[in-house]
């Protein structure tokens, strides 16, 4: 990191080290065998990570998450498909508003901001409509931080002969995906999560057969992921100019995964992080949104106290002051905050910002962390 950077405690873009940030120090062309060379090793990583085998391909598509998620709907839920969506936050509702969007038939399973949604009632709505023929499920949901049961809603909806559609955007790299236990048409995932790369390209690994059978579905030239795969199959190039440079870093920060140990050591330094995190802010009186056991160790929503001394936006210019960015809450029902675990950051990190919260807290005469609503 540079000494003047911020640590940015937030789902993304996030602190990336200074390996992946020198690796943006170097232009290259798009068609050149070394960025192709590039390209095809990112995808292969890609794969590797989600154990995906000779079944799927990796395809990727320029822009920030949303348009990766948009081209996995757009490209993959047939013209005729209806898609189910359980509901507990922006990010699942943002799937249901792009299939609007197209013109694609949706019904949305809506569960509370901080609950997780029933398999059993996804196994429901699936056996009394039988024109469902998608289920669209976020890993981890990043307005609350909830950790949704997307082993458990893969098995209801293979059990119902339906076929799934994942949003692994805010987990891919910590949490684990295991496309042998998982039974997916397609993963949407982005780079500057928790691969630790910058923003600007999303990947999205697809069953190679219904991807194949996706020509001519999209609902948009460019977001098209059949097209993006049949030209990068036949050039080894992306169809539209490439963001190199944030290929180039996502590649260096793929090696550092790696090199840490993979996904399993990536999510147990984010959940020492989200330990220190979590106990730190309890001690000084602050409440969690969720209950532990739903939280994922990606992003913590913290209840805004009652004192009439605390403001969100005084407390994050003295936590920026201190060298902390942090982030606004999402979540409709309440008056929160959210700090994340992700990035290049560690356990320390987290002690240092909870010194800081303890010092702003006390700039700002705040006496109790007591939340306004009970959660
Ligand atoms: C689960 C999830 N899906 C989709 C997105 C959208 O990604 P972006 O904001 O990069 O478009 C996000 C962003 O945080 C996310 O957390």
């Amino acid at each position: 990191m540079f000494a003047a950077d911020p640590i940015l405690l937030t789902p993304g873009p996030l602190t990336t080290s200074l390996r992946t940030k020198q690796a943006m120090l170097r232009d290259w062309g798009s068609w050149d065998g070394d960025f192709k060379q590039i390209t095809r090793r990112v995808l292969d990583r890609l794969l590797g990570l989600a154990h995906a085998g000779e079944d799927f391909v990796c395809v990727p598509m320029q822009g920030s998450g949303t348009f990766a998620v948009e081209a996995m709907i757009g490209s993959l839920l047939p013209r005729g498909g209806k898609l189910l969506v359980p509901v507990n936050g922006a990010y699942c509702q943002r799937i249901a508003d792009i299939c609007r969007y197209m013109g694609r038939q949706v019904v949305t399973m809506d569960v509370a901001e901080d609950g997780q949604p029933d398999p059993a009632k996804v196994a429901a709505i699936l056996a009394a409509d039988p024109a469902i023929t998608h289920v669209a499920v976020v890993q981890c949901e990043t307005t609350s931080g909830i950790l949704n049961p997307l082993p458990e809603i893969a098995a209801v909806t293979r059990a119902a002969g339906r076929r799934l559609l994942i949003d692994a955007i805010s987990a891919f790299g910590a949490l684990p995906l295991d496309l042998r236990e998982i039974e997916a048409d397609a993963v949407a995932i982005s780079a500057n999560k928790c691969i630790e790369g910058v923003p600007g390209a999303g990947f999205v690994i697809c069953r190679r057969e219904k991807l194949e059978q996706a020509a001519g579905n999209a609902h948009s030239l460019s977001l098209d992921l059949h097209a993006q795969w049949v030209y990068y199959a036949r050039t080894g190039q992306w169809r539209y100019t490439p963001p190199t440079h944030v290929v180039a870093a996502f590649d260096q920060a793929l090696m550092q995964h790696e090199e840490e140990g993979g996904t399993a050591a990536r999510g147990a330094r984010y959940a020492a992080n989200c330990k220190v995190l979590v106990e730190g802010m309890r001690e000084l009186g602050f409440r969690t949104l969720l209950a532990d056991r739903i939280q994922a160790p990606i992003i913590v929503t913290f209840l805004c106290p009652r004192d009439p001394a605390f403001a969100f936006q005084r407390l994050y210019d003295l936590l920026k002051a201190k060298g902390f960015i942090i982030y606004p809450g999402k979540i409709t029902v309440a008056d929160t905050f959210r700090i994340g675990c992700i990035g290049q950051v560690g356990p320390e990190d987290m002690t240092r910002l909870v010194e800081a919260v303890k010092a702003a807290l006390a700039e700002m005469g705040v006496r109790d962390c007591a939340p306004k609503l009970a959660a």
